[in-house]
């Protein structure tokens, strides 16, 4: 917590010509600078500078905001991590609220092998390219890998000598202690003797960055083929290095990764090197690690499309389909590049010019439904038995997307690809959700019953329990129904004066509407609010729809960008007509009067099981202090009250899946 006070400090020292003169090549004009816009691509100028009211703006894009939002866009930083840069470049310094004497150590630690990593990159990198060992070895290998002065200068690349403390060595006699080397892990000490030795030595390195451009660790590669050591050593996890959770070359990428709307990702780091170098810059690797959660959330504050460039071989395939559920279950779109067996990214770039190996990535990027019919059909050929687990194989994968509609495209797609029946295709997929629900349903049972468990024993910790529906997704997803669906007519159930069930007729809008106040439910979203409540009022005052317009033209500039974003967001992920001609596929209706009454449905109830959820979690974590007597008991009968409501919500949701 950065304290109010020190906030308009930073604020106030801020010239924001200064800050986004870093990253734009910004010329004087009248009272203003302006500039070639970041955030989309322009030939000539539209992005504004005024120093003087401290704001940026794009009439090109519409993009704008002050210094911290430009940093927040440009460099992808939270609030606070632009406020800590801003307080860095203007020395103010920070008086962080309550740090604990603990913090401050855990902080001293952590800026402890910051610099020591800053300082080894910088070391390692000045050994390539002046050092004659570095020269002659380091920099003659990356020369034989075709990787020209410029990447080498951009990606910061080194080398760590033969002799075994030669960084060790000099960076005590730079000052820095044995303790943090170690800790850092580039040191390595013998637990038998307690010797100390370079982790890196006679290795090239690469360096990992975090987003923001820090190294963080290292990947060292051996120069020859002795199979008997390892090909690649990595930093070991340490208090600022975890691997699961970056993703090589992103801090070079992310702004490629975000205009092109696209991520390609790799395995190796040689292949991201390499790709970049051939001009393909939107380009991370996993770094030979398997795929986590960790890095899909990365990569998704960039891009929602990615396309896997994995080798032919067994291993790669593999890795591929463990990859393309991943990205599938987290409402991403995904497609895969093989490269011929053998060949890796890097192999094959070098093989080909810019121009052939681009066409290739963007020619060969297959969908997952094709990519994967294509594999296994080869395999099964006319095989009943082999074709039925095929189509189950695939199935599952389309099983993981979170999203009904886009479920229900793909199984038309795959019903013409695998010339079988949709019905067929589609009572198949239910089966496999029903399972799917009915085990995390036993989960969730599971669940209630370690809560319960706890909270007799205060002195087990507070378990972190996931939330099955992150973000703010299901708030968005209301406010999408809002603005596509809006004056459509829906026929939905209610309970009438008399308590009766009874199926009417409502417009979209003024169903949602009244749902969502009837029950009471706040927005965590603060923009999205505002749209329920001008809708609201619009339709209490007029008793008609608002239009759209309205919102567009609207004075409150985050309302307008976010409505606008939410429109063109739509549009973009509409089915590309193309699909007809190429797959002859029926688009499925986006109006199909079931589908969009089933649809409000899931969706108002997702949105109500994901606040009882939040409301669960805050009482479990009130229930975990000491309270009076009297909250306690009233805590504990609300707890039961909503696993009873969520234990229904679900029994509605499997209902409406079936
Ligand atoms: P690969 O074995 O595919 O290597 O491992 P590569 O990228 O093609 O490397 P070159 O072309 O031979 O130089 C892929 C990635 O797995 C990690 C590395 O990050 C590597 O880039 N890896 C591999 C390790 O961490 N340790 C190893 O021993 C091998
Ligand atoms: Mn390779």
């Amino acid at each position: 917590m950065i304290k109010q006070e020190d906030i308009q400090k930073i604020l106030d020292a801020t010239d924001i010509a200064d800050v986004i003169g870093q990253f734009v090549k910004l010329r004087k004009r009248g009272a203003n600078y302006i500039g070639l816009c970041p955030f989309h691509n322009e030939k000539t100028p539209s992005f504004n500078v005024n120093s003087a009211r401290g704001i940026f703006k794009c009439f090109g894009c519409g993009e704008g905001g002050d210094a911290v939002r430009f940093l927040m866009k440009h460099e992808h930083f939270t609030y606070p991590e632009a406020l800590r840069f801003l307080a860095a470049r203007y020395g103010i310094p920070i008086e962080e609220e309550q740090a604990s004497p603990e913090a401050l150590a855990m902080q001293s630690e952590r800026d402890a092998v910051f610099h020591v990593n800053e300082f080894a990159q910088k070391y390692f990198h000045q050994i390539l390219l002046t050092d004659s060992e570095g020269i002659q070895i380091g920099m003659s290998y990356f020369r034989e890998r075709d990787l020209t002065e410029e990447t080498v200068k951009q990606w910061g690349l080194g080398y760590c000598k033969e002799k075994w403390t030669d960084f060790t060595d000099y960076a005590l006699s730079q000052g820095y202690s044995i303790d943090v080397l170690v800790k850092s892990g580039l040191t390595i000490e013998k637990e038998e003797t307690g010797k100390h030795y370079d982790r890196f030595r006679g290795r090239v390195i690469f360096p990992i960055y975090s987003v923001s451009g820090r190294p963080i660790g290292f990947t060292g590669r051996i120069l020859t083929s002795d199979k008997s050591k390892a090909k690649y050593v990595n930093s070991p996890e340490s208090i600022i290095y975890s691997k699961g959770k970056v993703l090589f070359g992103l801090h070079l990428a992310k702004t490629h990764i975000a205009k092109q709307d696209l991520c390609y990702l790799v395995e190796g780091n040689m292949d991201a090197v390499m790709m970049s170098q051939q001009g393909v810059k939107n380009v991370v690797a996993t770094s030979g690690t398997a795929l986590t959660e960790d890095q899909i959330r990365l990569l998704k504050r960039y891009s929602s499309n990615v396309t896997i460039l994995y080798d032919g071989d067994a291993a790669g395939i593999h890795a591929a389909f463990r990859a393309i559920d991943m990205f599938l279950a987290n409402g991403l779109k995904v497609r895969i590049v093989l490269f011929p067996d053998g060949d890796d990214p890097d192999s094959f770039a070098r093989k080909h010019t810019q121009a052939d190996f681009q066409r290739y990535i963007t020619e060969e990027a297959h969908d997952f439904i094709i990519f994967k019919t294509n594999l296994l059909l080869a395999d099964a050929k006319d095989d009943p038995v082999k074709r039925a687990s095929l189509i189950k194989e695939i199935l599952l994968s389309i099983s993981k997307i979170p999203d009904l509609i886009e479920r229900t495209t793909y199984i038309q797609q795959c019903s013409s690809i695998l010339a079988m029946k949709e019905e067929v295709l589609a009572k198949e997929l239910a089966k496999i959700l029903r399972q799917k629900q009915f085990k995390d349903f036993k989960e969730t049972e599971q669940e209630v019953v370690n809560t319960q468990e706890q909270i007799s024993d205060p002195h087990v910790a507070r378990q972190e329990i996931e939330n099955p529906y992150p973000d703010n997704n299901q708030e968005r997803s209301i406010i999408e129904l809002l603005l596509n669906y809006s004056n459509i007519i829906t026929r939905q159930d209610v309970i009438t004066e008399e308590d009766k069930l009874e199926t009417q007729t409502f417009m979209t809008a003024s169903y949602v509407i009244s749902d969502i106040k009837n029950e009471g439910i706040a927005f965590d979203n603060p923009i999205y609010q505002s749209i329920i409540d001008i809708y609201h009022d619009y339709i209490t005052k007029n008793n008609a729809l608002p239009d759209l317009n309205l919102f567009i033209a609207s004075e409150n500039e985050t309302l307008r960008k976010e409505i606008t974003a939410l429109l063109f967001e739509n549009e973009k992920y509409a089915v590309s007509p193309l699909w007809h001609e190429r797959y002859n596929i029926n688009i499925p209706d986006r109006l199909d009067p079931d589908v969009v009454d089933r649809h409000i449905k899931q969706t108002l109830l997702y949105l109500k099981w994901h606040k009882l959820e939040q409301r669960k979690t805050s009482i479990q974590a009130q229930l975990q202090t000491p309270q009076p007597e009297e909250d306690m008991r009233r805590l504990l009968s609300e707890f039961g009250f909503l696993v009873d409501c969520l234990r229904i919500i679900r029994k509605e949701l499997n209902n409406i899946a079936k």
